[in-house]
């Protein structure tokens, strides 16, 4: 598996990359008129196997914290789950943020999507604000940290 930066807007992933968000979050997902200006502005990062998208994450620069990014989305293939594209995802898009000038990573994740709890408390995150209705009625989100400098690797 390669995880890599993607910096071109190519519409063949694009359509891809948006068909695999919907896929896992329906309208919560990325579509193109967010994911477009995520790779031109913020930055991407892609999981392939072979030639296929097996996995996704995006990150924003935060305007309110100098050296912090925040993890806008991580979606792994449904039939790709449970093989460590995630983890590895997240490793190396971290490690790139990292080289980048990027000192920490905050993340919303629902409180019971317990793979994500794991996978993201295995590197290292921290649990730091409970948001209640943070993304509408019901839709509650813990908020979690990472210090780069201190990532389990
Ligand atoms: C959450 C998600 C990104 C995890 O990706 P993944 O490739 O399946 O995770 P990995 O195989 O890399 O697993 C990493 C760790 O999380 C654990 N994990 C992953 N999915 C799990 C699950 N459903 N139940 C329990 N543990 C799980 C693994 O056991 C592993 O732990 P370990 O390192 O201690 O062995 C993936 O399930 C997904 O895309 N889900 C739908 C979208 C989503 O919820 N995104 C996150 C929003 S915050």
């Amino acid at each position: 598996m390669i995880v890599q930066e993607l910096v071109e807007a190519d519409a063949c992933l694009v359509e891809e990359i948006v068909a695999l968000e919907q896929a896992a979050f329906g309208i919560g997902g990325m579509n193109h008129w967010f994911l477009v200006p995520f790779i031109r502005h913020g930055r991407v990062f892609i999981a392939c196997e072979g030639d296929e998208l097996v996995g996704v994450c995006e990150y924003m620069l935060d305007f309110r914290r100098a050296g912090h990014a925040y993890l806008f989305g991580l979606t792994v293939k449904e039939c790709w789950r449970s093989r460590g594209v995630g983890r590895r995802l997240m490793e190396e898009s971290c490690l790139a943020l990292r080289e980048a000038g990027i000192s920490t990573v905050s993340l919303t994740v629902h409180p019971q999507n317990s793979g994500a709890l794991r996978l993201y408390e295995g590197l290292g995150f921290r649990r730091t604000v409970f948001r209640e209705n943070e993304y509408g009625t019901g839709e509650d989100r813990w908020e979690y940290e990472l210090d780069l400098n201190r990532m389990k690797e």
